[in-house]
């Protein structure tokens, strides 16, 4: 139905705002698309040196997939939500302001996750933060905590949530596929290395 065009372009809009390059060009900092892994989201932001900004970067491309969840509830209704939450994830890995060069969704398949099933959220937390802290590797961690996030969620919510968290997870393996590369070649970089 039409409601559901609606909250698929509500997400679209709130997610496509890139808060990793509006940020650090706002700060000043060099291009971050021109850092470390190229990448707008906190990860890369981090390679700045800036820890406010990367902090910053991961609650606002958090928040706005949680926000676009939550007004599309509000002004569409219960069918809102899941398109919601696609739009605002498809919104951040393909914006149109950016020549559809975005991120890899991490921040906002947390954001929208925790509008969805906050449950769920909390096992992404706890995973992404176990994972992140032992390997110091940030695509490892997301990488795991999307899967067990999605399972969480079929386990937790009724189907549909878990459905879609799913299509997401694939959406942000397929766009982690450089750092997979990386990773199994050993040269992925961690946490905080500039670089
Ligand atoms: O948020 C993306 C993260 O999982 C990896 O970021 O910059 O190391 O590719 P990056």
């Amino acid at each position: 139905p039409l409601s559901s065009y609606a909250a698929l372009l509500l997400g679209y809009a709130l997610g496509s705002i890139p808060f990793g390059l509006i940020l650090t060009r706002v700060a000043g900092t060099q291009d971050i698309r021109t850092i470390g892994s190229g990448n707008i989201g906190a990860t890369n932001v981090l390679r700045t040196g800036r820890k406010g900004l990367a902090a910053a970067t991961l609650v606002g491309d958090m928040l706005k997939g949680t926000v676009a969840v939550l007004l599309a509830g509000w002004l569409i209704g219960e069918n809102g939500l899941l398109p919601a939450a696609l739009g605002a994830f498809l919104g951040h890995i393909f914006p149109v302001w950016l020549g559809f060069k975005g991120g890899k969704g991490v921040a906002t398949f947390l954001g929208v996750t925790l509008a969805l099933a906050w449950q769920a959220a909390l096992v992404f937390a706890a995973a992404w933060l176990t994972v992140a802290f032992v390997t110091r590797y940030s695509s490892l961690a997301a990488l795991v905590a999307s899967v067990l996030t999605t399972l969480a969620a079929f386990a937790l919510v009724p189907p549909p949530t878990g459905l879609l968290l799913a299509i997401l997870t694939a959406l942000l393996w397929f766009m982690h596929r450089a750092n997979i590369g990386r990773l199994l070649a050993g040269t992925e970089g961690k946490i905080g290395k500039k670089g």
